[in-house]
C-alpha cells in the first residue's frame, strides 16, 4: 500500500530546521493546545510590530471570532518598513520574471516607495480607510503593490483573477459596493495578450458604484480610455511624495474580501481582517517552508487565488523573505519554464499544485532532466489532494530525493494553512497532508459532531478558532453561520471528507458538498448550473465533477433542451462559449451531454451521485454530444428512496 512508505525528515535537515523533529511539532502543539492565549499572545509580540498593544487575545462568541482585541497594526507596516531598519533593507523582495522573459528586482526599500507612491494616489483620488477597491490584473509587481498601498491606507480590497469574465467581475464589483477597480491593459499568457483593461470596460457598465478606473500598462495594447473615470497608474503617480504614513487600523479591520464558490449560484465573498490573518499567515511561512533569511522562495499560484494572497505576498513578506514571482504559463515557450526559473534564480523553496505536477510528469522527465535544481530544499503541494504516484514523483524527479514534500491542506476560508508536515520534524506519507498545525484542532467526526475512529472516513472539522480564519461572509453573516457553524453545531465545518490513520494523519478525501475542484480551483455545481440555463436553449442542466487524469476533475454538464431543432455538435461549442463568457474559460465544461431528462428523486431534486457514477464508469472518453437517454436511469432511481 501506498501509505506504508514514510519520508523522515534527514537528520542534516532537522538539526538546522526551524521547528526540530516530532518532539519539537508535539511541544509547540501541545503548548497552543493548553494554553492558547499564552501561546498567540507571545508569537503576536515577538513576531509582528504593533501600534498599539491588544487588551484581550482573542474574544469567542461562536461563531463569531476577534483577535487581539484593541489592538492597532497594519499589514503593509508590517511587510516593509519595519524591514528597513534592519539588513533587509536592499534584499530583493519581489524577485519578478515576465512571460516574454524581462525581469525585475525591486528590493524592500523600493517596494515601500513604489507602495507609498501609490497609497498617495490612492488618497489624492479621494479613498480612505474603510472604502473598497477590486483588483483585477495579471501576475506583474504592481499587483502586489496596489494590495499593499490598499493595506497602508485600510482600503478593503478584493482580488478578483485575470481569468474571471466580464460577468464575474460584475458581480463581485457589485456586490462590494467598490469604488475603485485597479487593472492592467492586459497580461501576458503563452504569448498572447489578455485584454483585462476590455473586460472591465464591459464589467463596469453595470457598477454605480465605481468612480475611477486606473490602469497599470503592461502590454502596451490599444486601450480606450474614458475622460473623467479611466487613468493611467503612471500618469497619476507623477510628482507623488514617496512617504505616505501607514494608518493605525483595528485588528479587526477587514483586509481583503476573496469571492469563492460555495453550494449556491452566489460566490461567497470571504471576509479576512488584520493582526490575526497576519499572524496566521506569518507564522505558518515560517513553520511549514522552514523559511531562511538567505532563501529564495516561489510560490507558482496567481495572487488571485487565496494562496497567492497568503503565500506570495503577504507571508513571505511579513518575514522579509525574497517571494519569486512568475507572469505566465508553465509551459511557454516550453515546458521546462519552471524548471529554468529554478534554475536561474536557485530557487530555494518550491510551491506548487498537483495539477501543475501530474502536467510535468505527462510532458516526461526529459524537461526538468536538463535542469541544475539542486538549489531546492523544500517543496511544496496545494491545492487538492495529491496522489502517492504524484507525490513520488516530484519528490524523486524534482526534488532528488533530498527534500521533504509539504502537502499542505487548507481553504479561502482558513486563510492560512492548517494541516501539513513540518519538513524538519513530521515524516511525510505520500497522499497525506500528515498532521495539524499548532493551534489547529482538526477531527474527523460524523454528523453528531463525534470523532469516527481510525481509518473511517467523515467530516473534517475543527474544534477552535485560529488567527487567521475568515470572520464572516461578506454582508451575509447568517449564511456564514449557517454553512459553516451549524451543520454539525459548535465546530468548524470544512466542507471535505478525510480519514485519520492509525498514526493521526489526516488523508483528505474531497469534497462532501457540491463544490467541485478542477486544477486546485474552486468551482461551485449551482454556479455553472445557473450559467448554463441562462442559455436561451437550455432548460435544464445538472453539473458533476468528472475524474481527471490531469486536473484532478473536470466539468461534465448533463444539459436538456428546450423544444427545437439543435444542432448538438454546435450546441456543445457554443455552450462551452457561454460558460467562458459567464464565469471564465478555465470553468468550461470538458464534457457535455444533451439528454431527453434527467434522473432526479420523487421530491425533484436531481440525483448528481448518479450522475457522477455515470461520468466515472462510462468508458467513451471526451465529448459526447449525442443524445442520452437517461429517463433509463430514472425509472430506475424512483425505485429508491429519495435522496441527493
Ligand atoms: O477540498 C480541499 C482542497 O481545496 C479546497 C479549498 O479550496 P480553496 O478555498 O480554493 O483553496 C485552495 C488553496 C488553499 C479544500 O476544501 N484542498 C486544498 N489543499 C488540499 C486540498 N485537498 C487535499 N489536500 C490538500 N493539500
Amino acid at each position: 500500500m501506498a501509505d506504508q512508505n514514510v519520508y523522515p525528515p534527514s537528520p542534516d535537515f532537522v538539526k538546522r530546521a526551524c521547528v526540530q523533529g516530532m518532539e519539537g511539532y508535539r511541544e509547540l502543539y501541545q503548548q497552543a493546545e493548553s494554553q492558547p492565549e499564552q501561546f498567540w499572545g507571545a508569537l503576536a509580540e515577538r513576531e509582528l510590530s504593533w501600534s498599539r498593544q491588544w487588551s484581550h487575545v482573542f474574544e469567542w462568541n461562536p461563531p463569531f471570532v476577534r483577535w487581539f482585541v484593541d489592538g492597532k497594526i497594519n499589514v503593509s507596516y508590517n511587510c516593509l518598513d519595519r524591514h528597513l531598519a534592519t539588513h533587509r533593507k536592499n534584499k530583493v523582495a519581489i524577485l519578478w520574471e515576465g512571460e516574454p522573459g524581462d525581469q525585475r528586482m525591486i528590493s524592500y526599500q523600493e517596494l515601500h516607495r513604489l507602495v507609498c507612491r501609490f497609497a498617495n494616489v490612492l488618497k489624492n483620488r479621494g479613498l480612505k480607510t474603510g472604502d473598497r477597491a477590486i483588483i483585477y490584473m495579471g501576475m506583474v509587481p504592481e499587483l502586489p503593490v496596489a494590495m499593499l498601498a490598499c493595506a497602508r491606507l485600510g482600503i478593503t480590497f478584493s482580488v478578483v483573477f485575470g481569468g474571471f469574465s466580464a460577468e464575474a467581475l460584475k458581480a463581485r464589483i457589485q456586490d462590494l459596493e467598490a469604488q475603485i477597480v485597479i487593472t492592467c491593459d492586459g497580461a501576458w499568457r503563452r504569448g498572447k495578450e489578455v485584454r483585462l483593461k476590455q473586460t472591465v470596460d464591459e464589467a463596469v457598465a453595470d457598477c454605480p458604484t465605481v468612480r475611477e478606473i486606473i490602469v497599470h500598462k503592461r502590454t502596451g495594447g490599444d486601450v480606450p480610455m474614458q475622460a473623467g473615470r479611466d487613468f493611467w497608474w503612471s500618469d497619476l503617480e507623477a510628482g507623488t511624495s514617496e512617504s505616505c504614513p501607514a494608518e493605525e487600523l483595528d485588528s479587526e479591520h477587514p483586509l481583503y474580501v476573496l469571492y469563492t464558490s460555495g453550494t449556491t449560484g452566489k460566490p461567497k465573498g470571504i471576509v479576512h481582517t488584520t493582526g490575526g490573518y497576519l499572524l496566521g499567515v506569518h507564522m505558518t511561512t515560517k513553520w511549514v517552508f522552514d523559511l531562511r533569511d538567505e532563501d529564495t522562495y516561489w510560490c507558482t499560484a496567481d495572487i488571485g487565488w487565496v494562496t497567492g494572497h497568503s503565500y506570495i505576498v503577504f507571508g513571505p513578506l511579513s518575514n522579509g523573505a525574497t517571494s519569486v514571482m512568475y507572469e505566465g504559463a508553465p509551459d511557454y515557450p516550453q515546458p521546462d519554464r519552471f524548471w529554468r526559473i529554478i534554475e536561474k534564480y536557485r530557487i530555494n523553496i518550491f510551491y506548487t499544485s498537483p495539477t501543475a505536477i501530474r502536467a510535468f510528469i505527462r510532458q516526461g522527465d526529459q524537461w526538468p532532466n536538463r535542469h541544475d535544481m539542486s538549489s531546492l530544499r523544500v517543496l511544496g503541494s496545494v491545492g487538492e489532494p495529491i496522489n502517492p504516484a504524484a507525490w513520488e514523483w516530484y519528490y524523486k524527479t524534482i526534488g532528488r530525493e533530498r527534500c521533504p514534500i509539504v502537502d499542505t491542506w487548507w481553504q479561502t476560508e482558513t486563510g492560512a494553512i492548517m494541516i501539513s508536515p513540518l519538513p524538519g520534524a513530521v515524516p511525510c506519507k505520500p497522499g497525506s497532508a500528515s498532521l495539524p498545525l499548532p493551534g489547529i484542532l482538526a477531527d474527523v467526526v460524523d454528523l453528531q459532531g463525534n470523532p469516527v475512529g481510525t481509518n473511517r472516513e467523515g467530516f473534517l472539522i475543527v474544534r477552535r478558532p485560529w488567527p487567521s480564519m475568515f470572520r464572516t461572509l461578506w454582508k451575509d453573516p447568517k449564511r456564514y453561520e449557517e454553512q459553516y457553524w451549524q451543520r454539525i453545531e459548535g465546530v468548524y465545518m470544512t466542507g471535505d471528507a478525510a480519514r485519520r490513520d492509525e498514526d493521526g494523519y489526516f488523508w483528505v478525501l474531497g469534497r462532501v458538498d457540491d463544490v467541485m475542484n478542477v486544477s486546485g480551483h474552486r468551482l461551485s455545481t449551482m454556479e455553472l448550473e445557473s450559467a448554463l440555463v441562462r442559455h436561451p436553449a437550455v432548460a435544464e442542466a445538472a453539473v458533476v465533477g468528472k475524474p481527471h487524469e490531469i486536473t484532478g476533475q473536470a466539468v461534465a454538464a448533463f444539459v436538456t433542451l428546450k423544444a427545437g431543432n439543435w444542432d448538438h455538435r454546435d450546441l456543445a461549442e457554443d455552450l462551452r462559449r457561454w460558460v467562458a463568457h459567464e464565469i471564465g474559460s478555465f470553468a468550461k465544461p470538458e464534457q457535455i451531454r444533451f439528454t431527453d431528462a434527467l434522473p432526479k428523486t420523487r421530491s425533484g431534486k436531481i440525483m448528481r451521485r448518479l450522475l457522477r457514477e455515470i461520468v466515472t464508469s462510462n468508458a467513451v472518453a471526451g465529448d459526447v454530444t449525442t443524445l442520452e437517454d437517461l429517463s433509463v436511469v430514472t425509472r430506475l432511481s424512483a425505485q429508491h428512496d429519495d435522496e441527493s
